[in-house]
C-alpha cells in the first residue's frame, strides 16, 4: 500500500516535471534557439553560473511558482512570465564593455535586456518588457513589480541568484537535469562547441 503511494507520488512528480519541460521549450522557443540566448552560456554571471543557466534557473523557479499558485487558484500568463525570465538578464552580456563597473551593470542591464529582447522577439508584449523592467527591485531606478506575473520573476530571480551564490546549495543535479529536459542535445557541451565557434563575439545585435 505504502509503495503504491510512493509510486503513484513519483509517477506524478515526474509527469509535472515533463509538463513543465515541455512548456518552457514551447513558450521559450524564440530565445532559446537564439545567438545571443546561445552566447550567454560564455557570458560569467552569479561567479559561478552564466547567464543562460541562471536564466534557465529563474525560468524554472518561475513555472514551479506559478503551477503551485495554479493550484489555489490564481491564474498566471506563463508564456510572458517564461520568455521574460529567459530574457531577463542578456543585457549582461558584453558587460565589460558596456557598463562602468559591476554597480553600473546591476543598476543598468534591465534596460539593455529589453533592447536585446526585442532582437529576439520584435513583438515583445509590453508585459513582458514591464516584467524584465522591474526584476532588479529595488536595485536601480526601477518600478516596483506590480503584476503577480513580475512579482513572480522577481522572487524567482532573487530566488534562484542566491542558490547561484549558496555553494552548499544541493539541489544542482536536479536543476541540471531539468535544464537538460529543455535543451535536449545542447546542453552541457554546448558552451564549450559555442565558445570554439564565436570565440571573441559577445555582444549579438
Ligand atoms: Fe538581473
Ligand atoms: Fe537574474
Amino acid at each position: 500500500m505504502k509503495s503504491n503511494i510512493v509510486s503513484a507520488l513519483r509517477q506524478n512528480k515526474e509527469k509535472e516535471e515533463k509538463a513543465l519541460c515541455r512548456d518552457i521549450r514551447q513558450y521559450g522557443r524564440d530565445v532559446l534557439d537564439a545567438d545571443a540566448f546561445h552566447y550567454a552560456f560564455d557570458e560569467r554571471h552569479h561567479l559561478k553560473s552564466s547567464v543562460a543557466d541562471h536564466s534557465l534557473s529563474v525560468c524554472i523557479a518561475s513555472v514551479q511558482i506559478s503551477r503551485l499558485l495554479k493550484k489555489l487558484g490564481i491564474r498566471i500568463d506563463e508564456k510572458d512570465l517564461v520568455q521574460a525570465a529567459l530574457l531577463h538578464d542578456l543585457g549582461m552580456l558584453g558587460r565589460k564593455d558596456k557598463f562602468e563597473g559591476n554597480l553600473d551593470a546591476w543598476k543598468s542591464h534591465a534596460k539593455e535586456s529589453v533592447r536585446i529582447a526585442k532582437s529576439i522577439v520584435p513583438d515583445l508584449d509590453p508585459r513582458t518588457e514591464e516584467m524584465i523592467l522591474s526584476h532588479m527591485w529595488p536595485v536601480g531606478k526601477t518600478s516596483r513589480p506590480a503584476t503577480r506575473e513580475e512579482i513572480i520573476l522577481s522572487i524567482a530571480d532573487k530566488y534562484a541568484s542566491l542558490t547561484d551564490w549558496a555553494f552548499l546549495m544541493t539541489d544542482s543535479t536536479y536543476k541540471e537535469d531539468l535544464k537538460k529536459k529543455i535543451l535536449p542535445g545542447r546542453y552541457g557541451k554546448h558552451a564549450d562547441r559555442h565558445a570554439d565557434k564565436h570565440a571573441g563575439r559577445r555582444d549579438p545585435k
